[in-house]
């Protein structure tokens, strides 16, 4: 008769019907719930909205407000990588990390994959581990001190023998942390939690490739970005986690058909939000979240987020991910996955969109992706207006370095056009977009040639990079 979910924004009621919903609980106690606070809601709807309120997302109006929000790029640039004078210098994934525990008062909710935030959870004493370990103490003791204690949720990918997340043990069983694991192979078959996302008091957040990892900080390099006072943003992307919430804190839970209500947005590629960055100039900003799944109703699917940025750019695109494969690789049998590499051969050769890639390149790097990133650039000037370049990332390493496990690499995850920013958690492979979360954030120009924006930021952060002497030709 009625739907439960599209009613009016943001009520606890509504809320806890569709989770309850969610659970198949008592159908007609559930029932005379509902119209009970049906009947509430249209009563103060009707005195408070005089408009038809049960709206589709596409019917949405548009929102055209233009959202404070300060945000800044971060990064972690590894121990003993330098570049130039003057080059482009941001935020420290740790002093990022530092602020928005200082600024937390009652809530973060990180949504992680797994945690190694010690030296000794990686069976090596470092003092590189020390900025790690300062944050993750600040995180226990949020055991102990009742009074200014925050309420921390965690949401994690299952441990394994790799990654027993003994730090989440630990943040639990001191009572400073509730924490939640999700389990892909049981949703999807195959897949992780892949998705870095720090969420305080639903206004100032993280985003980045950085995983709760000492080793982030000081040994990998890392992109992301830091929210702050960007309550619009934060409440969108709080959306997110609240799914991975959902379905690690109820051990049945499967993946919805339709998600509810609360879970959706009105913020997408389509209709983006307008956020007034750092009281300086005006951007276009979304959330894209993977895999498709996981997405309620007018969420960007972050492939999509990718396809569109790459098919909407006019000049150039440059894009600096760890690993690149036109490949689903997690599932028995290899596939052959191109919707990103056709996306790049369409933009270069029917655009003359100039296209730089930045891959990885690591001791447990795969020989085949250089097969695979030749063939693109092998396009180069096929005709004369077609362009590929392709370099190498390789982050130097010292005796010393060396004995750390999984570290030295350059483990960025963003792309950069004439038009748009995208940061996100992914590797460029199918698994990442069909079995594995991650999420992106999509910052956009609303002018051409604007001096000063995020995007900027970041082209100038690959410029630096593509520049450097870490930066080593395909060949
Ligand atoms: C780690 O190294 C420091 C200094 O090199 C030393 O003082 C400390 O005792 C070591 N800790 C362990 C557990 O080995
Ligand atoms: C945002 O950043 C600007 C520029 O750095 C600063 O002047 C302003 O106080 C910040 N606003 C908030 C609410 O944090
Ligand atoms: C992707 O990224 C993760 C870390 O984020 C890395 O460990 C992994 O080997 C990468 N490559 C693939 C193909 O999954
Ligand atoms: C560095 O690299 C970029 C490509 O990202 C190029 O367009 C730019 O001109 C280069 N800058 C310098 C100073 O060499």
């Amino acid at each position: 008769m009625y739907k439960p979910h599209p009613l009016v924004n943001h009520e606890d009621e509504v809320e806890n019907a569709s989770d309850r919903n969610m659970q198949r609980g008592n159908v007609h106690a559930l029932q005379m719930f509902l119209l009970t606070t049906f009947l509430l809601l249209f009563l103060a709807g009707s005195v408070f909205h005089p408009k038809p309120f049960a709206l589709k997302s596409k019917e949405l109006p548009h929102d055209d407000t233009k959202y404070d929000c300060n945000i800044t790029l971060v990064e972690s640039i590894p121990i003993g990588l330098n570049y130039t004078p003057n080059s482009p210098k941001f935020m420290s994934t740790i002093e990022a990390w530092q602020q928005l525990l200082d600024l937390s008062k009652t809530s973060l909710d990180i949504g992680s994959f797994y945690w190694t935030m010690r030296g000794e959870d990686v069976g090596i004493n470092e003092s590189s581990a020390k900025p790690g370990e300062e944050i993750f103490q600040r995180m226990l003791d949020n055991g102990k001190d009742i009074g200014s204690k925050i309420k921390i949720r965690i949401a994690q990918s299952s441990p394994s023998s790799v990654s027993p997340n003994m730090d989440t043990k630990l943040l639990s069983s001191f009572g400073a942390a509730e924490v939640v694991t999700l389990d892909f192979p049981k949703y999807f078959g195959s897949g992780i939690l892949h998705t870095k996302l720090w969420i305080v008091d639903g206004k100032h957040f993280y985003l980045g490739s950085a995983n709760m990892d000492w080793r982030a900080l000081t040994q990998i390099k890392e992109m992301g970005v830091l929210g702050q006072n960007c309550p619009q943003l934060t409440t969108d992307l709080a959306k997110i986690f609240k799914a991975y919430w959902y379905l690690g804190s109820n051990p049945n839970a499967r993946v919805p058909n339709s998600w509810p209500y609360e879970y959706k947005t009105i913020y997408n590629s389509e209709q983006p939000m307008l956020l007034n960055v750092n009281g300086a100039f005006i951007m276009q900003a979304y959330a894209s979240s993977s895999p498709p799944p996981l997405s309620a109703d007018g969420r960007t699917h972050d492939l999509d987020a990718i396809l569109n940025t790459i098919n909407a750019a006019l000049k150039f695109v440059h894009i600096a991910v760890m690993d690149y494969y036109p490949l689903t690789m997690f599932e028995s049998r290899i596939k052959y996955w191109s919707a990103i590499d056709n996306a790049l051969r369409t933009a270069a050769v029917e655009r003359g969109v100039a296209v730089k890639m930045l891959i990885s390149w690591w001791k447990h790097s795969d020989k085949s992706m250089d097969n695979y990133l030749r063939s693109l650039q092998d396009l180069t000037m096929s005709h004369r207006h077609v362009d590929i370049q392709i370099r190498h990332f390789i982050v130097p390493a010292d005796q010393n370095q060396e004995r750390i496990p999984y570290a030295r690499v350059n483990h960025n995850k963003y792309m950069v056009t004439d038009r748009v920013a995208y940061i996100g958690t992914s590797n460029w492979s199918g698994d990442y977009f069909e079995t594995t979360a991650g999420v992106g954030l999509v910052l956009k120009d609303t002018l051409p040639a604007m001096s000063d924006s995020i995007r900027k930021d970041l082209e100038g952060v690959f410029d630096r990079d593509w520049n450097s002497t870490y930066a080593h030709i395909l060949i």
